[in-house]
């Protein structure tokens, strides 16, 4: 079984043995809550790279009349980067499109508070005036459970690394599909995990170390690395047009150092367990098989040092009112 333990930081993994679903996805829900302060310190970015490819996916102009929902949106990346591409569409005069409405939605009320805080951050970084930040809003709600939102409400619905979480994924996915406004410039997408690769680079640095040690591994269920989850989940949610592709992101940081220790954080477990040789040797085995993986890569005009992470993409939608 996997490392992870209740002080686990790691963005994509739960704390503790699956019981029934619903019990399964309540644990997911607070464990997002309990690290939601670290939840962008331990991402290595990846997830905020994928939300700004989600943003660049829809079609554009964006609608003024849009409404838009960032469902399990945890730290509100999905919104934060909206909101950036909004302002880069005109940056001289200021006037983007912004849509008519935002909505960040997720099922920890820990998560929504650090959203609030970051997002307004962001807000402020952009130079983004009071007639924007009264169109973002905030909740609490499940996503099996969206019942604030009428049926045929959203244009954009974002559900970025969330459903793989929630305790029963297709009335999520039927969520979303309700909530979707019917059209051909309106779109649901949601993403999973399809390779992260640092549980294979983790797996090789025990192997080295001990290969007596029980496999990392992250209690995310097999099946949601494979593109036909996403997709079957997605068609019996019942959207339309479904289609799942993958892209490339990274898990990224300044220095080959911080890159190291972002995995070593992973490991509370095991590192505890460790005396300060072997812990000595064993981050001294990781540091060398990240060598053989890591690239360099350029985000926000910073280089970085990363480990590549592959996600599923799926876009559906709804051509109907229903
Ligand atoms: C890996 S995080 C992804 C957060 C964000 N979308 C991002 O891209 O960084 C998963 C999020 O899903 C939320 N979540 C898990 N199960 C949920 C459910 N059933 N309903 C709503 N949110 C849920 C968690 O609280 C957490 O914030």
């Amino acid at each position: 079984m996997a490392d992870p333990t209740p002080t686990n930081p790691s963005p994509i993994s739960v704390a503790e043995a699956p019981k029934s679903p619903q019990a399964t996805g309540d644990l997911a829900i607070s464990h997002f809550g309990r690290i939601a302060p670290i939840y962008d310190a331990t991402s290595g970015g990846a997830s905020r790279e994928l939300a700004r490819y989600l943003v660049d996916l829809i079609d554009k102009p964006i609608s003024q009349t849009s409404i838009v929902l960032d469902n399990a949106a945890g730290t509100g990346q999905v919104t934060q980067e909206f909101l950036r591409w909004v302002r880069k569409y005109d940056p001289v005069t200021g006037k983007s499109p912004m849509p008519q409405t935002m909505f960040v939605v997720d099922g920890s009320d820990g998560m929504i508070s650090t959203a609030k805080i970051q997002t307004r951050e962001v807000m402020t970084e952009l130079n983004l005036d009071r007639d924007y930040i009264t169109k973002v809003n905030f909740r609490i709600l499940k996503g099996e459970d969206l019942h604030e939102f009428k049926k045929n409400t959203f244009w954009y619905s974002f559900t970025n690394a969330g459903l793989l979480f929630f305790g029963d994924p297709v009335k999520g996915a039927t969520e979303i599909f309700r909530t979707l406004k019917p059209g051909l410039s309106t779109i649901a997408v949601i993403t999973t995990w399809k390779r992260l690769s640092y549980i294979d680079i983790i797996n090789e640095a025990q192997w080295f170390f001990d290969n007596t040690l029980p496999q990392f591994k992250i209690p995310i269920a097999d099946e949601w690395f494979t593109r036909e989850k996403l997709f079957t989940t997605m068609v019996a949610g019942g959207l339309l047009n479904v289609e799942v592709h993958s892209t490339t992101v990274h898990y990224a940081f300044e220095t080959h150092r911080e890159l190291v220790d972002g995995l070593i954080n992973l490991l509370p477990k095991l590192m505890e367990s460790l005396d300060s040789d072997s812990k000595h040797i064993f981050r001294n085995a990781l540091s060398w098989v990240v060598q053989k993986y890591e690239k360099i890569i350029e985000r926000d005009g910073k280089r970085l040092v990363g480990l590549e992470m592959e996600a599923w993409v799926g876009t559906g939608r709804k051509f109907k009112a229903s």
